[in-house]
């Protein structure tokens, strides 16, 4: 793949991050420096269109000026108290959550991989007072739960897994789509089945029609909680508030976190009264529910009301599949999955990470989930003019890879 851009871009921070910061990520050779929409300019001045959205984080996309207004009115007042007390921006952003959803209560947190660590203890702690010390939990394989040792006990994946044994005990990991194999795995030592109801890590394999129905049906039946991890799916980016409720049913305890701050770190539990059962120090956080990042946050869900965005990204996600369906003829697409604007585009090449990156030779960040899967995960503003543009650059992506096949 040719490199003048990546190069251009890069400037010496590719030396320097090397030496100085922890060999953790596979980078893409790129600097960013800012952005606004779907847009980010990198450092070398050119402009790329961002499907990425810092892994489906940037829902308003860059720089929106909502984001920008509230975290500076919040700046000029406070930043951090500790939760020692209260403050206003974290009981409206709870406020919000409830209204939006199923639960009663939410703990605030920082990051995905936390409030999954949470929402781990409060499964057990509910096990112990409601079912004589059930522990277990039921994960599903394909599953990213996040990296700290706890959430990294309930994702599958042992390429992640193995060099950190040996991780919490009392986690069993059964097919995704199979809500038979979810009931044999329940036994009295079950507290809860925690799923996602689109893999996003994994591929964006999404749960099958009807199967959240099922598995909520069951853990009524076997007397355990469900839990959703909804850290990707949330905040309307399949065309719900929370991809559960395309299902109609709700779960005892959802995870949340990317999206609900725009790009400012926060993440949440949130719980139904069933599920309840933290009392004062059974779990805390510093930082959690500071009141910029529940100004963020509030910021974020108004703006998505204001802009009639949920809609949207049911509408855009449909027309960014259906524009990316309409390239198959001449690239190598096997099929499109997910919902709304959280898409993974099948390949028929073991390809995709040099899709990705002749897309970004291209002016397009896409993101290579495995060898045979494009994540396409954009900002929920996108436009139809954007995803036009957007697919004609994937376009040109695929025909440079076609021809130096
Ligand atoms: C479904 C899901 N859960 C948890 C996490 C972990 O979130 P974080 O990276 O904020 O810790 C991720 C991150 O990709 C995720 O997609």
């Amino acid at each position: 793949m040719s490199t003048p851009v990546a190069l251009g871009a890069l400037a010496g921070f590719d030396e320097r991050a090397r030496a100085l910061l922890m060999n953790t990520y596979a980078r893409q050779p790129l600097a960013l420096t800012s952005g606004h929409g779907v847009w980010v300019t990198d450092s070398s001045g050119r402009e790329l269109m961002d499907l990425v959205a810092g892994i489906a984080v940037n829902v308003l996309g860059h720089a929106h000026p909502a984001l920008q207004r509230a975290l500076a009115d919040q700046a000029e007042r406070l930043v951090h108290t500790s939760n020692l007390y209260y403050t206003q921006p974290q009981l409206e952003l709870a406020q919000r959550l409830v209204d939006s959803a199923f639960a009663s209560r939410v703990f605030f947190c920082n990051s995905g991989a936390e409030a999954v660590e949470g929402a781990i203890k409060l499964a057990r702690k509910w096990g112990r007072v409601h079912r004589d010390g059930a522990h277990v939990i039921v994960c599903a394989r394909g599953a990213f739960h996040g990296r700290t040792l706890g959430a990294l006990a309930a994702t599958a994946n042992a390429r992640y897994r193995e060099p950190f044994e040996p991780l919490p005990r009392g986690f069993v990991h059964v097919a995704y789509n199979d809500a038979g194999a979810i009931e044999a795995a329940i036994d009295d030592a079950t507290c809860a089945v925690l799923l996602e109801p689109i893999e996003g890590e994994s591929g964006v394999h999404p749960l099958d029609q009807g199967l959240l129905h099922d598995i909520r049906r069951i853990c009524d039946e076997r007397d355990v909680l469900l839990m959703l991890d909804e850290i990707q799916t949330g905040m309307g980016r399949t065309g719900r508030w929370w991809a559960h409720q395309h299902d109609g049913i709700t779960p005892d305890v959802m995870t949340i976190a990317k999206g609900l701050g725009g790009g400012v770190p926060i993440g949440a539990i949130m719980a139904a009264p069933r599920a309840d059962v933290f009392e004062p120090g059974d779990h805390g956080s510093t930082f959690g529910g500071g009141p910029l990042a529940c100004a963020a946050g509030c910021a974020v869900m108004q703006t998505i009301a204001d802009e009639g965005l949920v809609e949207h990204a049911a509408a855009m996600g449909d027309y960014l599949a259906e524009s990316v369906s309409g390239l198959a003829p001449s690239a190598p697409i096997d099929h499109i999955r997910g919902r709304g604007l959280m898409l993974g585009v099948g390949l028929t090449i073991d390809g995709a990470p040099r899709v990705a990156a002749a897309a970004l030779d291209a002016g397009l960040i896409v993101n290579a989930v495995g060898s045979r899967t494009l994540r396409l995960v954009p900002p929920l503003v996108i436009t139809r003019d954007e995803i036009d543009e957007a697919v004609r650059r994937l376009g040109r992506a695929f025909a440079t890879v076609e021809a130096t096949a």
